[in-house]
This record gives structure tokens, sequence and C-alpha cells, in this order.
């Protein structure tokens, strides 16, 4: 186990993050007819972890794939630090050190754990660097070593989502978008995957998770945007938002 690794949960990163403000303002989008998002901002630093909570189709996973360039925006810009990411084609993100772990997983289902980290060292950078991500990722999930060779879709959920988070690692992200990790996962595998987040923060990465399992991703994220038909009804520090009543009520099961 790494150094990074043995840091108690919460702690402060040990390595230095990289990577840029990624910067959204203003953005409206949708599919054809259909607005999905109007007018959102939001701003994650280097080294943060930044959650987007919200109920079904307030238009969690639309953002996400605005930020991944799945679609255009629009109006609005989106920018990560220098870079107008709204010019960037998607397959040119692993090499800004973008990632993005889609909602559902969609690992290769016929593929080995192996064969799908080694679709997520696609780029000839990636690649040189395959054998080392590989073994990190192995380390980070110790399970994965051992399911190397078993094809991903005969997995159980979790399993599948720490495979898809692997792969994401696999392009040396120095971002990471994760759309609900925990969906679909009984609780002491939600458990473990908001555990793997903190560890993969503490490593200095960045990280922009979607989550309707808002009680714990407060608990990962340093701030969070709620996300309600499309557009950001509050944002703030997550203890705020944590004690916040109207938060507490709608998303807590508070009163
Ligand atoms: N491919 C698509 N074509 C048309 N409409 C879409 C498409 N994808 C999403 N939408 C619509 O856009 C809105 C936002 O959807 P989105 O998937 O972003 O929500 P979400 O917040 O991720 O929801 P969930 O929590 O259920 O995943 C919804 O009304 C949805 O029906
Ligand atoms: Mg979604």
């Amino acid at each position: 186990m790494s150094a990074a690794l043995s840091m108690p949960a919460g702690g402060t990163p040990a390595r230095a993050p990289g990577g840029a403000t990624l910067e959204l303002s203003g953005i409206q989008a949708g599919y054809g007819d259909f607005q999905a998002l109007f007018g959102v901002g939001l701003r994650v630093e280097p080294g943060e972890a930044v959650g987007v909570v919200g109920p079904n189709g307030a238009g969690k996973t639309t953002l996400l794939r605005v930020i991944s360039g799945l679609i255009r925006p629009r109006a609005g810009t989106l920018r990560y630090g220098d870079r107008d990411l709204t010019q960037v084609p998607p397959h040119e993100l692993p090499g800004l050190g973008i990632a993005h772990v889609p909602e559902n997983r969609r690992l290769f289902p016929h593929l080995t754990v192996e064969e799908n980290l080694k679709v997520g060292a696609f780029t000839r950078a990636a690649r040189a660097h395959f054998d080392a991500r590989r073994d990190h990722v192995y380390e980070l999930f110790p399970k994965m070593k051992q399911r190397r060779h078993q094809l991903a879709g005969t997995m159980s959920g979790g399993e599948q989502q720490m495979c898809a988070i692997g792969r994401a690692l696999m392009s040396g992200p120095k971002i990471l978008l994760l759309d609900e990790p925990s969906a679909g996962l009984a609780p002491i595998v939600v458990q473990q995957v908001f555990e793997l987040v903190r560890r993969i923060r503490q490593e200095g990465l960045t990280v922009l998770i979607v989550e309707q399992n808002v009680a714990q991703v407060l608990r990962v994220v340093d701030r969070a945007y709620v996300l309600e038909t499309g557009r950001v009804a509050a944002e703030g520090r997550s203890a705020e938002l944590a004690a916040d009543p109207a938060i507490r009520r709608s998303y807590l099961g508070g009163h």
C-alpha cells in the first residue's frame, strides 16, 4: 500500500493536486426541442471534491455530458483552465486530464476486467503508462486483480462500478467526473464506493460527483450544488447544505 493510501479518511491530499479550474457559466443545453439545463453555473478548483445532487430528471447527467463534450451547450461558457471545452472533441478530453465514469458504468460486458482497463488507456500517452497504472488500480482495488480475467458483465454491481472507476483512472486523469456511482448498490457496497472516492481524492485528484444519495455524498465532498429542473437551486459547503432545513426536508428525510 502506498503512503497516499494509508492516509486517514478526510486527510489532506498526499500529492499536490494538478489540473486546472473547471468553470461553467450560463450553460443551456438539451436534446432536440427539449431544454434540460437553464443557465447552469459551476466551478471546481484543483484538488476539490464537488457534488451535484438533485432529483431524477434534474439534468445532472446532462451536465456531465456537456462537460465531457458528448452534448454541446446552446449557450454559456465551459472552460478548463485556459481551454474552451466547447471547442474540444470528446476523444481529446483524456489528454487534457478529464475522465468521465458514465451513468450505469458502461463497461464492455464481454471483455475481461483487464481488457476494460486497456480500453481506458487508449491514447498513445496512456498506453505508455499502462503497466504502472494497471498495477496502481489493482493496488486500489485488490479485488480487480483477483478478477482480472473475469468478464466484466459477470461481476456484481459494486465490482463493475470499481472496474468503471479503474478504467477511468487508466488515462491518468486530473479530474474525475462520476455519474451516480452508488446507484443500484447495496448499502455496504455504497460505503465502499464512497470510501474509494475519498481515497482517490487523497491522491490529489479532483472529483466532480453526481449523486442521488445526498446524505452520503455530502460526507465526501467539500461543496455541492443542488440542481432542480435544470437550474442551480442551492450551493454551498457540504456542512452548510447538510444543516439547511430546506435541504434536509427535501433530500435528507429531515424535518
Ligand atoms: N437522450 C435524451 N433525449 C431526450 N431527452 C433526454 C435525453 N437524456 C435525458 N433527457 C431528458 O433530460 C432531462 C434531464 O435528464 P438527466 O438524465 O440529465 O437527469 P438526471 O438528473 O441525471 O436524472 P437521474 O437522476 O434520473 O439520472 C430529463 O427530463 C430527461 O428525460
Ligand atoms: Mg442521471
